[in-house]
């Protein structure tokens, strides 16, 4: 009962982007989102926490996840984990982000190249070349990809399950969209994906975000006057995906469609300029989660 709830939720949803207008969710569209935010926060705690699944409150709001992988050192390699959540019946992938200041220079670097994930044949087999990504985001991504990949290869064969739901906040975000693009690549077509992002920066160019529409199901949620999904900037060739849910300052997520709409009602017209920007937004609150990990 509970899974078919969801996933008529998250369907609605993509119903509500893929319309015209900039509409408020209702409260039980927003709680819907809550088990994954908490999951994004969950990939800042270190991987032997997260094997045991004793993380304080992330792990504890999440009381039906089965560990199966986990790795990264937080340093070169973000940390991520892998595992199954038998009440939403999905094998979850998430990738640690990074702190603001860390983040802010790669994405205010003027010299920030676009680069094919095609250049990578092996693990982006028959993506057309024109689909160009952050250098820097590729790199990270690449790193982790194989165990992450084994590791859900294995949460499907052990549970029995054919849906994969990625997430992740900030750098974590950038990395599980292009985990978004690579798994399906590699992983049977019968098997149903989604990815749900907290505070994402812009990853790539105009056909990145085609490539993202047509093929992908995923959700980006920005909170208030957070500057990070306003990076990089458009003139440098960056566009998002649609699938933007914005949290506006009263409190209300709106649905935003398309990509990058413009309204004052979304990120990119509520933060035009620098003098704009809310660190402190990014981290959340995100319906009452911020994302740190609290063990
Ligand atoms: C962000 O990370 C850097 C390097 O890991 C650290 O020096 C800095 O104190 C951190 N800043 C915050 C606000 O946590
Ligand atoms: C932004 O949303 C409005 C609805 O309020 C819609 O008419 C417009 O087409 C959207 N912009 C983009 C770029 O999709």
């Amino acid at each position: 009962m509970f899974p078919l709830f969801a996933v008529a939720i998250f369907s609605a949803l993509a119903v509500l982007s893929a319309g015209q207008s900039i509409t408020p969710l209702t409260t039980s569209q927003i709680d819907y989102f809550t088990p994954y935010t908490y999951y994004a926060s969950t990939a800042f705690c270190d991987p032997a926490e997260v094997l045991a699944w004793h993380c304080g409150v992330n792990c504890e709001a999440n009381p039906n996840f089965h560990p199966v992988a986990s790795g990264g050192d937080g340093d070169v390699v973000q940390y991520w984990y892998v595992g199954y959540d038998s009440i939403l019946d999905t094998v979850i992938t998430a990738h640690q982000g990074t702190n603001i200041s860390n983040l802010l220079p790669i994405l205010t670097d003027l010299d920030i190249v676009l680069v094919p994930l095609a250049l990578d044949a092996e693990r982006f087999p028959g993506l057309d070349s024109s689909v160009k990504v952050h250098d820097g985001f590729k790199d990270a991504q690449a790193r982790a990809s194989a165990d992450v990949l084994a590791a859900v290869q294995a949460a499907m064969s052990t549970y029995g399950s054919t849906s994969v739901t990625m997430v992740g906040h900030s750098l974590g975000a950038a990395i599980s969209l292009i985990d978004s693009v690579y798994l399906p690549l590699h992983l049977p077509s019968g098997t149903s994906f989604k990815t749900i992002a907290y505070g994402l920066p812009r990853v790539g160019n105009q056909a990145f975000a085609d490539y993202v529409d047509a093929n992908l199901r995923l959700t980006h949620i920005n909170n208030k006057e957070d500057p990070i999904p306003t990076l990089p900037p458009m003139f440098l060739g960056y566009i998002h995906p649609s699938g933007e849910v914005h949290i506006e300052d009263s409190g209300v997520w709106v649905t935003c469609p398309g990509q990058d709409n413009a309204s004052t009602e979304c990120i990119v017209g509520d933060v035009p300029t620098v003098f704009q920007w809310n660190e402190a937004d990014h981290d959340g609150p995100y319906n009452g989660v911020t994302i740190q990990c609290s063990s």
